[in-house]
């Protein structure tokens, strides 16, 4: 750990995590910290270790070195049901809704599958219309959040690319996240949409308090949001700064000009 490190104010602490798939070292040695209630940005060209980092992180890999540390307490290696009950959630680079399910009930089966959620505590059936109740004004205030409230009923094969990446941040919120890592929030969404996307971000964190970790590619639309960068090249942190630093860096700029 570093000493000139405030710890009370980092939510996700990574000491020299690492990741192998046999002799490639997709995550190498990667320390980092999320300050709490930011909006923290990681980025890299294809290939570099970026979604390999998340699922590190999150427990769908085992870690082969290193620690993670999340909210206070180390979670290095737990697995993924785990990490999500101590909420750390993350989404997918590409969004995997159920699509023959309604916008809401997407998010009533993300909040049902939520261990956190003791269903059998429930069994008596007026205390069960309760939960469901509950649960069925938190996914319409998260629409409302999102924007996406007016498609309730509608089944997510009928919406755009925008839409699919809002409906698995909500599928993340209703889950209570203290922390949502969002793997490419705006892969194949046309900047007008990717701008709104990320408008959606910024209020959430102010609205719920959330922490964000966002891997993402368009630097040209993600550095505005943002409060602080970690770019990675070869499974390695080669530089890190606010989005104005990381704009001017010239490692950085190499790398994404120059490519791999
Ligand atoms: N399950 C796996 N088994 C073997 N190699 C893998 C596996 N997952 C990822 N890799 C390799 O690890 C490296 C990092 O991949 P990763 O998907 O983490 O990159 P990324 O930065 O997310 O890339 P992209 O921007 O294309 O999403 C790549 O060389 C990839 O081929
Ligand atoms: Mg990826």
């Amino acid at each position: 750990m570093d000493s000139t490190i405030d710890y009370s104010q980092v939510i996700l602490h990574t000491d020299k995590l690492t990741k192998r798939f046999g002799g490639l070292i997709a995550v190498n040695e990667v320390t980092l910290n999320v300050k709490r209630g930011s909006i923290t940005l990681l980025i890299g060209p294809n290939g570099c270790g970026k979604t390999t980092f998340v699922n590190t992180i999150t427990g769908y890999y085992k870690p082969d070195g290193g620690r993670v540390f999340f909210d206070g307490g180390d979670i290095t290696g737990l697995p993924l049901n785990k990490t999500y009950e101590k909420g750390l959630v993350r989404t997918f680079q590409i969004p995997f809704p159920f699509l023959k399910l309604s916008v809401l009930e997407n998010l009533l089966v993300a909040a049902r599958n939520n261990p956190g959620e003791k269903f059998t505590r429930h069994l008596i059936k007026s205390s069960w219309i309760k939960v469901e109740e509950q649960l069925t004004e938190k996914a319409f205030n998260i629409m409302k959040m999102l924007g996406i409230e007016e498609d309730w009923d509608k089944e997510p094969e009928s919406l755009d690319a925008g839409a699919l990446k809002l409906i698995e941040i909500g599928r993340a919120l209703i889950s209570d996240a203290k922390m949502i890592a969002l793997d490419e929030p705006i892969a194949g969404v046309n900047p007008k949409l990717a701008h709104n996307i990320f408008s959606h971000i910024v209020n959430l964190r102010k609205e719920l308090d959330i922490t964000f970790l966002i891997i993402e590619h368009r630097l040209d639309i993600a550095l505005r949001y943002v409060d602080f960068v970690y770019a990675m090249y070869r499974g390695k942190i080669i530089s890190q700064g606010t989005p104005e630093e990381i704009a001017r860096d010239k490692e950085v700029r190499e790398v994404y000009v120059g490519g791999e």
